[in-house]
């Protein structure tokens, strides 16, 4: 069986190495020629995978990339995994799943199978991809090609996420379009679980996001309650963690981060309102997470207060750029937003990420492209007027870092010695 794979990031470059592990031929479609590249010389270009998993693959002559979208006619089905962003209005841009469509529609097979894993709102599948790939094909969905719909599940940076036990739902445009999906997942996935629709699969997926948006929420609120109240909240979540049952521990932190939490619930709220549904959940959640950052700049200020500097002039430095521990991915990040805010409080902002040299080119944060992570040296970081903590990576030492700094904004709970120069936040 040959399969293709659009869109060979963080979610299709695993599920392609997973899938040529079990044996089925993968052929893995981008428009980025660079990573095309990359992939055909066995290079891996993301942190936690390894370019030997990949050059074993082309080694056995199970997965190959390319940039040519004409040989969608070499294959049975096609899963599609390409970025699902807001736009500048913070709306769903489904733009790059309907040029997918478009590319691969005059190519479709008939008896083909479609499926689109990247996150969106009910409805892209059965409504907006479905009508790009009719078109272009002059095929009918459910009658001549079939369609489905199945998120993923990736935890980037977590060692037991693995694609092949993390079970996967799937939703079908008819009950024979279920069928032949979950017939293709199965060969490469352990535990499949089949809801009604496409529908139905994509709602489950902003579920899960929504649920964790909300409950960061809830938390990063009550930090800035018992703050007031004199009482840790990283205390208060350790103990009540210990409750067997109906609790589930989620952290505060600096604001949100990633391709997936800041970004999927507002899909849901954009579709919503056409069926004259308000998710003031959805709503509420993104406005206590997004003001976390200008809470923890407040919390510098005081900081640096009582030290008798002003935030203007100070110099200040972000440690953890990516927005998450042991990881290279600065998407998102609310360290760029915390820099931001420094730096147009008149603040001299430099960041320290071991996975992140230099700050790449970005739409998004394009006036910090070229900017270098400073030396991790007492020389260098004692220089500072106040730290932040915004990412806990593994191989970051913080009793070293509490040894060198004078004041610290720790905003993870990364020091749990007592010190009066650590500021919670
Ligand atoms: N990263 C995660 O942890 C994660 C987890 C679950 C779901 N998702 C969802 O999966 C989808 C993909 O996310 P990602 O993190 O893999 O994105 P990514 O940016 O890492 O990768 C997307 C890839 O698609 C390619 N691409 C863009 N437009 C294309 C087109 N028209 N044709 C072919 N290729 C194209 C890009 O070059 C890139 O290689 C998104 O909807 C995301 O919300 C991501």
């Amino acid at each position: 069986m040959k399969i293709g794979i659009v869109g060979l990031g963080y979610v299709g470059l695993p599920l392609s190495l997973q899938f040529a592990r079990s044996g089925v031929q993968v052929l893995g479609l981008d428009i980025d020629p660079t990573k095309v590249d990359a992939i055909n010389r066995g290079e891996s270009y993301i942190k936690h995978i390894e370019s030997s998993a990949i050059a074993e693959e082309l080694r056995n002559k199970r997965f190959e990339a390319s940039v040519d979208f004409s040989r969608v006619r070499e294959l049975e089905a096609v899963i599609i995994c390409v970025p699902t962003p807001l736009n500048k209005n913070r709306e769903p841009d489904i733009s790059y799943i309907l040029k997918t469509g478009e590319a691969i529609a005059p190519h479709l097979q008939p008896g083909s199978l479609v499926v689109l894993e990247s996150t969106t709102y009910p409805g892209t599948t059965d409504e907006d991809l479905l009508k790009v790939l009719e078109f272009g094909s002059g095929l009918k969905a459910g009658k001549d090609f079939h369609l489905a719909f199945s998120p993923e599940r990736e935890d980037p940076g977590n060692p037991n996420s693995k694609v092949a036990i993390i079970p996967k739902i799937v939703g079908g445009f008819t009950p024979a379009c279920l069928e032949k999906a979950t017939a293709l997942y199965s060969k490469a996935i352990k535990t499949l679980v089949p809801v009604s629709s496409c529908r139905a699969a994509e709602a489950t997926k902003l579920l899960e996001n929504i649920f964790r948006s909300v409950n960061i929420a809830l938390v990063n609120e009550l930090k800035v309650v018992y703050a007031g109240m004199g009482i840790d909240i990283w205390e208060v979540i350790n103990a009540a963690k210990t409750k067997p049952f109906g609790y589930m521990a989620f952290y505060p932190g600096p604001g949100l981060g990633g391709h997936c939490i800041p970004i999927d619930p507002f899909y849901l709220t954009w579709k919503a309102r056409e069926y004259g549904q308000h998710t003031r959940f959805i709503e509420l959640a993104g406005e206590i997470n997004t003001s976390m950052p200008e809470y923890v700049v407040n919390r510098v200020a005081e900081a640096l207060n009582t030290k008798r500097k002003s935030v203007n002039g100070s110099k200040i430095l972000i440690v953890g750029l990516a927005y998450k521990p042991n990881l290279d991915d600065d998407r998102e990040s609310p360290s760029y937003t915390l820099m931001d805010l420094l730096k147009a409080r008149g603040a001299d902002v430099s960041y320290y990420d071991p996975f992140v040299p230099v700050i790449r080119p970005t739409r998004e944060h394009g006036h910090w492209a070229g900017t270098p992570s400073i030396q991790w040296n007492k020389e260098t970081v004692s220089k500072f007027d106040a730290v932040v903590i915004s990412t806990v990576h593994a191989q970051i030492d913080h009793s070293v870092l509490t040894n060198w700094a004078s004041v610290i904004i720790d905003t993870r709970n990364a020091i749990t010695d007592f010190s009066s120069k650590v500021w919670k936040a």
